[in-house]
């Protein structure tokens, strides 16, 4: 875990549910759900409001009724029985370590976790979350507001390496890859095949195939697992932590105002001595 400057208790709480969540994600079979729970938290930031993003605000009944996080509810129930033991993490916390822990105990790659987030209560507008059926251009729309990149766009897809749409949730059925509880690279592989298989291809993970740009990260990440590892667990920690100021990063912009406040003075009377 990178430094932080929360208190050393917080972060033997964090240590301790991240234990709880290893083994509620293994009993439960549920890491897919949670990954998509901690993307659905995070993924509704906007950098220009500085509003959304991963602050909890998911667990309250008219964001979790939002038609995007059908389903999302279970994941949320299952999160309480962690909270309920670690009462002092916040949610916004605890559902990004969930997400993180999901990709580890699946085989994918470890994701830097900074603990420190703050709960909001504050739910974004309906309709920040990306539509399934539409296609590059709209996915563009809403990553980039997010402050988020065409790697981070095609990296964070492969996210689909886990799990499976259901029709009563989505409206589509089926799982993106042959085995969806394993992370690794097959999400990318699958899309690059030319026949038509049982597995599922959304329309916006069609346009990654599509699209030029997006292309030229699918056919890597398909052929060089290692790169999607390492270009996954940088975009993964970045969605985790859009509108979040660390505290140890914000110790760190304080000090730095500070001594650009001294100096400042310091110039200003350095220039009256000298006109003197
Ligand atoms: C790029 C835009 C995306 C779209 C349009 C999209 C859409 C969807 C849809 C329609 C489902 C099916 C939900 C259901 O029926 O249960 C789904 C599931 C899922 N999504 Fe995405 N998604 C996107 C990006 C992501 C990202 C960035 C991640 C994670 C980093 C992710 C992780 C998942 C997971 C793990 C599931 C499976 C959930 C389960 O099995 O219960 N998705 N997504």
């Amino acid at each position: 875990m990178a430094a932080s400057k929360v208190h050393p208790n917080y972060l033997k709480e964090i240590e301790k549910a991240r234990r709880d969540l290893r083994a509620l994600i293994y009993s439960k079979n549920c890491a897919p759900i949670m990954l998509r729970l901690a993307w659905h938290d995070a993924g509704t930031y906007d950098a220009k409001t500085e509003t959304g993003g991963p602050n909890g605000s998911i667990r309250q009944d008219h964001e979790l009724n939002h038609s995007a996080n059908n389903g999302l509810r279970i994941a949320v129930e299952l999160c309480e029985e962690v909270k309920a033991r670690h009462r002092e993490i916040t949610y916004a916390d605890l559902y990004q370590l969930a997400g993180v822990v999901a990709v580890e105990v699946t085989g994918g790659p470890t994701i830097d976790f900074v603990p420190g987030r703050k709960d909001s209560l504050e739910s974004p507008e309906e309709g920040r979350l990306p539509d399934a059926k539409q296609g590059a251009r709209h996915l563009r729309d809403i990553f980039y507001r997010m402050g988020l990149s065409d790697k981070d766009i095609v990296a964070l897809s492969g996210g689909h390496t886990l799990g499976r749409a259901h029709p009563e949730r989505s409206g589509f059925e089926g799982a993106w890859t042959k085995e969806p509880l394993k992370f690794d690279n097959s999400y990318f592989k699958e899309l690059l095949k030319e026949s038509d298989s049982d597995l599922l291809k959304l329309p916006t993970d069609k346009a990654l195939v599509d699209d030029p740009k997006f292309r030229y990260y699918v056919q890597l990440y398909a052929k060089d697992e290692d790169a999607f590892f390492r270009d996954y667990a940088a975009s993964h920690k970045k969605l985790s932590e859009l509108g979040f100021i660390s505290p140890s990063s914000l110790t760190m912009k304080v000090a730095v105002g500070v001594v650009a406040v001294a100096m400042a003075i310091l110039l200003t009377r350095c220039s009256r001595e000298i006109h003197k």
